[in-house]
Protein backbone atom coordinates (compact mmCIF):
# COMPACT_ATOMS: atom_id res chain seq x y z
CA UNK A 1 0.00 0.00 0.00
CA UNK A 2 1.14 3.45 -0.77
CA UNK A 3 1.23 6.31 1.24
CA UNK A 4 0.12 9.55 0.72
CA UNK A 5 3.20 12.53 1.13
CA UNK A 6 0.71 14.19 3.85
CA UNK A 7 -0.36 11.62 5.77
CA UNK A 8 1.43 10.12 8.64
CA UNK A 9 3.62 6.78 7.98
CA UNK A 10 1.69 3.77 9.44
CA UNK A 11 3.52 1.11 11.65
CA UNK A 12 2.66 -2.53 12.14
CA UNK A 13 4.41 -3.61 14.29
CA UNK A 14 4.90 -7.53 14.74
CA UNK A 15 5.34 -9.16 18.21
CA UNK A 16 3.57 -7.58 20.64
CA UNK A 17 6.16 -8.75 23.87
CA UNK A 18 8.58 -6.95 25.77
CA UNK A 19 9.83 -4.81 22.72
CA UNK A 20 6.24 -4.58 20.82
CA UNK A 21 4.47 -2.97 23.19
CA UNK A 22 7.36 -0.50 24.52
CA UNK A 23 7.31 0.68 20.83
CA UNK A 24 3.81 0.57 20.29
CA UNK A 25 3.30 3.20 23.58
CA UNK A 26 5.88 5.31 22.62
CA UNK A 27 4.44 5.73 19.19
CA UNK A 28 1.35 6.10 21.05
CA UNK A 29 2.69 8.85 23.08
CA UNK A 30 3.81 10.86 20.25
CA UNK A 31 7.73 9.83 20.69
CA UNK A 32 7.93 9.91 16.62
CA UNK A 33 5.82 12.53 15.45
CA UNK A 34 4.28 11.97 12.07
CA UNK A 35 4.58 8.15 12.55
CA UNK A 36 1.42 6.10 14.02
CA UNK A 37 0.61 2.51 15.45
CA UNK A 38 -1.96 1.07 13.64
CA UNK A 39 -2.41 -3.01 14.76
CA UNK A 40 0.24 -5.06 16.38
CA UNK A 41 0.45 -8.88 15.43
CA UNK A 42 0.98 -11.60 17.84
CA UNK A 43 0.75 -15.13 17.65
CA UNK A 44 -0.91 -14.66 21.32
CA UNK A 45 -3.61 -12.31 22.51
CA UNK A 46 -1.65 -9.41 23.75
CA UNK A 47 -4.16 -7.48 25.53
CA UNK A 48 -4.90 -3.99 25.33
CA UNK A 49 -1.74 -1.91 23.69
CA UNK A 50 -3.96 0.61 22.29
CA UNK A 51 -4.01 -0.72 18.67
CA UNK A 52 -6.26 -3.23 17.25
CA UNK A 53 -4.23 -7.00 17.27
CA UNK A 54 -4.70 -7.94 13.65
CA UNK A 55 -3.55 -11.08 11.80
CA UNK A 56 -0.68 -10.56 9.66
CA UNK A 57 -2.35 -9.73 6.16
CA UNK A 58 -4.85 -7.91 7.06
CA UNK A 59 -2.37 -5.39 8.93
CA UNK A 60 -0.16 -5.27 5.97
CA UNK A 61 -3.00 -3.48 4.45
CA UNK A 62 -2.90 -1.01 6.82
CA UNK A 63 1.22 -0.93 6.61
CA UNK A 64 3.55 1.99 5.29
CA UNK A 65 6.43 0.05 7.69
CA UNK A 66 7.03 -3.00 9.49
CA UNK A 67 8.41 -3.03 12.92
CA UNK A 68 9.60 -6.75 13.14
CA UNK A 69 9.62 -7.66 16.76
CA UNK A 70 8.32 -11.31 17.03
CA UNK A 71 11.22 -13.58 16.42
CA UNK A 72 13.63 -15.19 13.36
CA UNK A 73 10.77 -17.24 11.85
CA UNK A 74 8.91 -13.89 11.43
CA UNK A 75 11.72 -13.02 9.09
CA UNK A 76 12.17 -16.22 7.38
CA UNK A 77 8.64 -16.52 6.65
CA UNK A 78 7.18 -12.90 5.88
CA UNK A 79 10.72 -10.43 5.31
CA UNK A 80 10.10 -11.24 1.81
CA UNK A 81 6.63 -10.90 1.13
CA UNK A 82 6.35 -7.47 3.32
CA UNK A 83 8.88 -5.82 1.14
CA UNK A 84 7.71 -7.41 -2.38
CA UNK A 85 4.39 -5.63 -1.20
CA UNK A 86 6.73 -2.05 -0.87
CA UNK A 87 6.07 -1.80 2.92
CA UNK A 88 9.63 -0.92 4.25
CA UNK A 89 10.59 -3.49 7.27
CA UNK A 90 12.45 -2.89 10.12
CA UNK A 91 14.73 -5.81 11.79
CA UNK A 92 15.39 -6.79 15.32
CA UNK A 93 15.41 -10.52 14.88
CA UNK A 94 18.89 -9.98 12.95
CA UNK A 95 19.91 -13.83 13.67
CA UNK A 96 17.52 -15.02 10.74
CA UNK A 97 20.21 -13.35 8.03
CA UNK A 98 22.77 -15.72 9.18
CA UNK A 99 20.48 -17.98 6.96
CA UNK A 100 22.53 -16.72 3.74
CA UNK A 101 19.93 -17.68 1.38
CA UNK A 102 17.71 -15.61 3.13
CA UNK A 103 20.01 -12.73 3.50
CA UNK A 104 20.28 -12.81 -0.13
CA UNK A 105 16.84 -12.93 -0.88
CA UNK A 106 16.24 -10.08 1.91
CA UNK A 107 18.72 -7.76 0.38
CA UNK A 108 17.44 -8.02 -3.20
CA UNK A 109 13.56 -7.59 -2.18
CA UNK A 110 11.65 -5.01 -2.86
CA UNK A 111 10.89 -2.00 -3.64
CA UNK A 112 9.97 -1.81 0.58
CA UNK A 113 13.37 -0.82 2.11
CA UNK A 114 14.91 -3.05 5.15
CA UNK A 115 17.18 -2.00 7.84
CA UNK A 116 18.58 -4.01 10.58
CA UNK A 117 18.39 -2.18 14.51
CA UNK A 118 21.59 -1.71 16.12
CA UNK A 119 19.21 -3.11 19.19
CA UNK A 120 21.07 -4.09 22.85
CA UNK A 121 25.27 -2.48 21.42
CA UNK A 122 26.01 0.67 19.73
CA UNK A 123 29.54 1.08 17.93
CA UNK A 124 28.22 -0.66 14.82
CA UNK A 125 28.65 2.67 12.97
CA UNK A 126 32.11 2.99 13.34
CA UNK A 127 32.93 -0.90 12.49
CA UNK A 128 30.55 -0.11 9.42
CA UNK A 129 32.94 2.47 8.28
CA UNK A 130 35.83 0.48 9.16
CA UNK A 131 34.39 -2.13 7.10
CA UNK A 132 33.71 0.19 4.22
CA UNK A 133 37.40 1.39 4.16
CA UNK A 134 38.37 -2.05 3.99
CA UNK A 135 37.88 -6.07 5.38
CA UNK A 136 37.26 -6.33 8.94
CA UNK A 137 39.48 -9.23 9.37
CA UNK A 138 38.84 -10.03 13.49
CA UNK A 139 35.77 -9.92 15.17
CA UNK A 140 35.09 -11.40 18.81
CA UNK A 141 32.16 -10.89 20.67
CA UNK A 142 31.89 -12.44 24.19
CA UNK A 143 28.41 -12.20 26.03
CA UNK A 144 27.36 -12.24 29.50
CA UNK A 145 24.44 -13.08 30.53
CA UNK A 146 21.94 -14.32 33.34
CA UNK A 147 22.32 -18.55 33.18
CA UNK A 148 18.29 -18.90 33.08
CA UNK A 149 18.25 -16.90 30.33
CA UNK A 150 20.12 -19.01 28.20
CA UNK A 151 18.40 -22.21 28.55
CA UNK A 152 17.27 -23.17 25.52
CA UNK A 153 14.41 -26.44 23.77
CA UNK A 154 17.54 -28.23 22.70
CA UNK A 155 19.00 -28.36 25.84
CA UNK A 156 18.97 -31.91 27.55
CA UNK A 157 17.78 -31.66 31.23
CA UNK A 158 21.13 -32.47 32.47
CA UNK A 159 22.31 -29.21 30.77
CA UNK A 160 19.77 -27.10 31.86
CA UNK A 161 19.58 -27.77 34.94
CA UNK A 162 23.43 -27.11 35.14
CA UNK A 163 22.61 -23.78 34.11
CA UNK A 164 19.63 -22.68 36.04
CA UNK A 165 22.13 -23.52 39.67
CA UNK A 166 25.18 -22.17 38.34
CA UNK A 167 26.82 -20.41 41.11
CA UNK A 168 30.37 -19.08 39.30
CA UNK A 169 30.26 -18.26 35.63
CA UNK A 170 30.14 -20.71 32.94
CA UNK A 171 31.12 -20.82 29.03
CA UNK A 172 28.16 -22.16 27.16
CA UNK A 173 29.20 -21.11 23.82
CA UNK A 174 32.00 -20.58 21.72
CA UNK A 175 31.80 -20.82 18.36
CA UNK A 176 31.11 -18.33 15.08
CA UNK A 177 28.12 -15.86 14.85
CA UNK A 178 26.14 -18.20 12.09
CA UNK A 179 26.07 -21.25 14.80
CA UNK A 180 25.68 -18.93 17.60
CA UNK A 181 22.46 -17.34 16.60
CA UNK A 182 20.69 -20.68 15.02
CA UNK A 183 21.42 -21.97 19.19
CA UNK A 184 20.44 -18.95 21.11
CA UNK A 185 18.34 -17.71 18.43
CA UNK A 186 16.91 -14.79 20.88
CA UNK A 187 20.03 -14.34 22.65
CA UNK A 188 22.79 -13.64 20.22
CA UNK A 189 21.38 -11.02 18.29
CA UNK A 190 23.90 -9.10 19.05
CA UNK A 191 26.59 -11.17 17.60
CA UNK A 192 24.68 -11.51 14.39
CA UNK A 193 24.50 -7.99 14.29
CA UNK A 194 28.45 -7.70 14.05
CA UNK A 195 28.32 -10.74 11.72
CA UNK A 196 26.20 -8.41 9.24
CA UNK A 197 28.33 -5.67 10.05
CA UNK A 198 31.36 -7.56 9.18
CA UNK A 199 29.67 -9.14 5.88
CA UNK A 200 30.89 -12.37 7.38
CA UNK A 201 28.81 -14.09 9.84
CA UNK A 202 31.78 -17.10 10.03
CA UNK A 203 33.95 -14.56 10.86
CA UNK A 204 32.66 -13.38 14.17
CA UNK A 205 34.01 -15.50 17.18
CA UNK A 206 31.41 -15.74 20.07
CA UNK A 207 32.30 -16.56 23.53
CA UNK A 208 28.90 -16.56 25.45
CA UNK A 209 29.19 -17.05 29.03
CA UNK A 210 26.56 -17.44 32.10
CA UNK A 211 26.92 -15.55 35.27
CA UNK A 212 24.57 -15.99 37.92
CA UNK A 213 26.08 -12.57 39.01
CA UNK A 214 25.23 -10.65 35.61
CA UNK A 215 22.70 -8.23 36.81
CA UNK A 216 23.92 -6.06 33.63
CA UNK A 217 24.07 -7.86 30.18
CA UNK A 218 27.46 -7.51 28.91
CA UNK A 219 28.65 -7.31 25.04
CA UNK A 220 32.75 -7.11 24.86
CA UNK A 221 33.72 -6.73 21.45
CA UNK A 222 37.07 -6.38 19.78
CA UNK A 223 37.62 -5.63 16.02
CA UNK A 224 40.40 -4.96 13.86
CA UNK A 225 41.05 -4.15 10.09
CA UNK A 226 42.90 -1.87 8.00
CA UNK A 227 41.01 0.97 9.29
CA UNK A 228 41.87 0.14 12.54
CA UNK A 229 41.48 -1.39 16.25
CA UNK A 230 38.48 -1.41 18.38
CA UNK A 231 37.20 -2.53 21.70
CA UNK A 232 34.47 -1.73 23.58
CA UNK A 233 32.26 -2.93 25.95
CA UNK A 234 28.11 -2.65 26.50
CA UNK A 235 26.34 -3.25 29.82
CA UNK A 236 22.64 -3.13 29.61
CA UNK A 237 20.06 -3.64 32.59
CA UNK A 238 17.73 -6.17 31.36
CA UNK A 239 14.37 -5.52 30.39
CA UNK A 240 11.86 -5.59 33.55
CA UNK A 241 9.26 -7.49 30.92
CA UNK A 242 11.85 -10.21 29.48
CA UNK A 243 14.94 -10.80 31.13
CA UNK A 244 16.49 -11.66 27.50
CA UNK A 245 16.14 -8.38 26.25
CA UNK A 246 17.73 -5.21 27.08
CA UNK A 247 15.70 -2.70 28.49
CA UNK A 248 17.00 -0.05 25.99
CA UNK A 249 16.44 -2.21 22.87
CA UNK A 250 13.50 -0.66 22.53
CA UNK A 251 14.69 2.75 22.20
CA UNK A 252 17.19 1.82 19.55
CA UNK A 253 14.45 0.53 17.66
CA UNK A 254 13.02 3.78 17.47
CA UNK A 255 16.07 5.99 16.54
CA UNK A 256 16.08 3.09 13.95
CA UNK A 257 12.18 3.83 13.03
CA UNK A 258 13.21 7.39 12.94
CA UNK A 259 16.20 6.71 10.15
CA UNK A 260 13.73 4.28 8.19
CA UNK A 261 10.89 7.02 7.74
CA UNK A 262 13.55 9.68 7.23
CA UNK A 263 13.66 11.33 10.14
CA UNK A 264 16.12 10.76 11.97
CA UNK A 265 17.62 12.86 14.69
CA UNK A 266 20.84 13.80 16.76
CA UNK A 267 24.24 11.85 16.05
CA UNK A 268 23.58 8.79 13.62
N1 LIG B 1 18.78 -6.79 17.85
C1 LIG B 1 18.84 -6.88 19.19
O1 LIG B 1 19.76 -6.36 19.84
C2 LIG B 1 17.77 -7.63 19.92
C3 LIG B 1 17.75 -7.62 21.31
C4 LIG B 1 16.73 -8.30 21.98
C5 LIG B 1 15.78 -9.01 21.24
N2 LIG B 1 15.84 -9.03 19.88
C6 LIG B 1 14.85 -9.76 19.08
O2 LIG B 1 13.58 -9.22 19.35
C7 LIG B 1 12.65 -10.29 19.49
C8 LIG B 1 11.54 -9.86 20.45
O3 LIG B 1 12.10 -9.62 21.73
P1 LIG B 1 11.15 -9.39 22.99
O4 LIG B 1 12.04 -9.21 24.15
O5 LIG B 1 10.11 -8.38 22.68
O6 LIG B 1 10.47 -10.85 23.09
P2 LIG B 1 9.12 -11.24 23.83
O7 LIG B 1 9.21 -12.72 24.00
O8 LIG B 1 8.89 -10.39 25.01
O9 LIG B 1 7.99 -10.89 22.75
C9 LIG B 1 7.94 -11.53 21.51
C10 LIG B 1 6.49 -11.53 21.06
O10 LIG B 1 6.43 -12.02 19.71
C11 LIG B 1 5.37 -12.95 19.61
N3 LIG B 1 5.68 -13.88 18.54
C12 LIG B 1 6.60 -14.86 18.53
N4 LIG B 1 6.60 -15.50 17.34
C13 LIG B 1 5.64 -14.90 16.60
C14 LIG B 1 5.18 -15.10 15.29
N5 LIG B 1 5.69 -16.06 14.50
N6 LIG B 1 4.18 -14.30 14.82
C15 LIG B 1 3.66 -13.33 15.61
N7 LIG B 1 4.08 -13.09 16.86
C16 LIG B 1 5.05 -13.86 17.35
C17 LIG B 1 5.28 -13.61 20.98
O11 LIG B 1 3.99 -14.16 21.21
C18 LIG B 1 5.60 -12.45 21.91
O12 LIG B 1 4.45 -11.74 22.32
C19 LIG B 1 13.47 -11.47 20.02
O13 LIG B 1 12.93 -12.69 19.58
C20 LIG B 1 14.83 -11.23 19.42
O14 LIG B 1 14.98 -11.99 18.23
C21 LIG B 1 16.81 -8.35 19.23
Amino acid sequence: MSRTAEGPVRVVVIGGGAIGASVVASLLRGDLPGVVPVAVVDGQPVGDLGVPQLRLDAALDLADVVVECAGQAVVAQRAVDILERGIDLLITSVGALADADLATAIRVAGPGRFLLTAGAIGGLDILSSAAAQGPLTRVEVTTTKLPTTLVQPWMDDHDADLLRVATEPVEVFRGNAREATRLFPRSLNVAATLGWVAGDFDLVDVRLVADPAAELTCHRVVAEGVAGRYTFEIQNLPSPDNPRTSGVVPHAVLRSLAALVGRPSGVI
